[in-house]
């Protein structure tokens, strides 16, 4: 396991270009296997979570041609699928894993193993056998809701869903699953999350349709995608956001990011706790309207003095990636910082309220876990220490951001596992502190 030492800044300047978007992309590849005509994708993410899609997508048959400047994908339409003898690996990627079998629930007759890494198998896969299964299909879980997993595909029926939990891979995988049903498949929400599949689908010619929180899709015989531009990831430019508020004296411009608004959570509350950020972000979307685009802007930043907020649950599932730099705003904010609502992180790579409490708390934070989220002292700044990031990517960069903003710096044991969703982000900080 790597170890890697990240010294206090002295502040970080200069323009950088977003990392691909690690949903967008998974959901393009996806998408583009499913259509029966070649799918061009540009700006895909080149990382470890990214490429585990490809690998099973290539498993199914689909020819995937990774070229210098786009990524071509040539599937078999949507009930073409060829059956693998090995499981697919899905690796450390949770939305692959949760998305996936939504298209092979279809797959009348056809039966598919899923397995990955350690950290995948104590991720719950029965939040999506529910309602695949209410549909018709079967899943046989290790101890009824753990990978590895066999699917049985099947003629699925119509469904109107109520989503327990505020979920984008559960909603994603029910309306995956509703492209190749036989019927009309509905599924509310019980509050927004990321709605990157509603949009692709609506790209792609589906019949699709919100009402209120609900989304209605009905099967089609084909998809119509050509092309997709997969945007930045602000869950990754979130980290040097985080980096750019703490390091004092910093000033970032952060080119083309993704700013759709179920994605933009966290730069509110960023503002709300004083940070300065500025760019074209998305306004709140009319609920009756799927747009069929991604927005994009560049986001300019500047450090300044923060105070703590709280953060409740319909807040969550707009920035559930970022809130454990919620909690590292928390310790450099005046008053107290608190998450509620946000029990769906200990299901995350890693219990994320056990790892950030913990890995915070190593390095001098007051911070206190709850069931559901974890409340802050802010006490002004951070000492420094040792973080481990249990094999979990946003872990590791949290520990990497606490390191530049810290009074001794930071080792994080385990960096390497950033690699899943952002490979280049240390050559990145490097870049921004050289600049310096
Ligand atoms: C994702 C949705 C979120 C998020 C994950 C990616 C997606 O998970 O945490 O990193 O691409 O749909 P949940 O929808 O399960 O909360």
């Amino acid at each position: 396991m790597s170890r890697a030492r990240f010294e206090p800044a002295a502040h970080l300047r200069g323009e950088l270009v977003a990392p691909p978007d690690k949903s967008i992309s998974h959901r393009a590849a996806l998408l583009g296997a499913m259509n029966s005509e070649p799918v061009r994708i540009h700006n895909y993410l080149d990382a470890g979570d990214t490429n585990s899609t490809l690998e099973a997508l290539r498993m199914l048959g689909a020819i995937v041609e990774v070229r210098p400047d786009e990524l071509v994908i040539r599937g078999g339409g949507l009930r073409d699928v060829e059956t693998p003898h090995e499981p697919i690996d899905v690796g450390n990627a949770g939305t692959l894993m949760r998305l996936l079998p939504g298209w092979l629930a279809g797959q009348d007759g056809s039966t598919f193993t899923l397995d990955g890494d350690a950290s995948i198998r104590r991720r719950p896969v029965d939040r999506i056998a529910e309602p695949l299964g209410m549909m018709g299909a079967r899943i046989e879980a290790t101890d009824g809701r753990f990978p590895p997993f066999i699917l049985h595909g099947a003629r699925l029926g119509s469904l109107d869903y109520e989503l327990p939990v505020a979920s984008a891979q559960v909603k994603s995988c029910v309306l995956l699953a509703g492209l190749v049903a036989y019927g009309e498949v509905t599924v509310t929400e019980p509050t927004p999350s990321r709605d990157h599949t509603e949009r692709l689908f609506a790209r792609a010619g589906v019949s699709i349709e919100r009402r209120g929180r609900a989304i209605a899709i009905s099967n089609v015989d084909e998809l119509e995608l050509d092309e997709v531009q997969v945007p930045g990831d602000l869950s990754s430019a979130a980290f040097l956001l985080a980096a750019g508020v703490l390091v004092p004296g910093s000033r970032l411009l952060l080119r083309d990011v993704g700013v759709n608004w179920t994605r933009a959570g966290f730069v509110r509350i960023l503002e709300r706790m004083g940070g300065v950020v500025v760019g074209d972000f998305e306004p709140p979307p009319d609920p009756g309207v799927i747009p069929r685009e991604e927005p994009v802007s560049d986001i300019d930043l500047r450090a300044g003095p923060l105070v703590g907020t709280t953060v409740e649950a319909d807040e969550v599932p707009l920035a559930i990636d970022e809130l454990p730099l919620v909690a590292l705003l928390g310790c450099f904010a005046e008053g107290e910082t608190i998450v509620r609502g946000a029990a769906e992180l200990r299901l995350k790579e890693s219990d994320r309220i056990t790892a950030v409490v913990e890995g915070l708390r190593g390095l001098g934070a007051e911070i206190e876990a709850t069931e559901d989220g974890f409340a802050v002292t802010g006490t002004g700044g951070l000492e420094g220490g040792l973080l481990d990031a249990r094999g979990d990517h946003r872990l590791a960069m949290l520990g990497a951001v606490a390191g530049l903003a810290s009074r001794e710096g930071v080792e994080v044991v385990g960096m390497e596992a950033a690699a899943v969703s952002y490979p280049g982000f240390t050559a990145d900080l490097g870049r921004l502190l050289g600049a310096a």
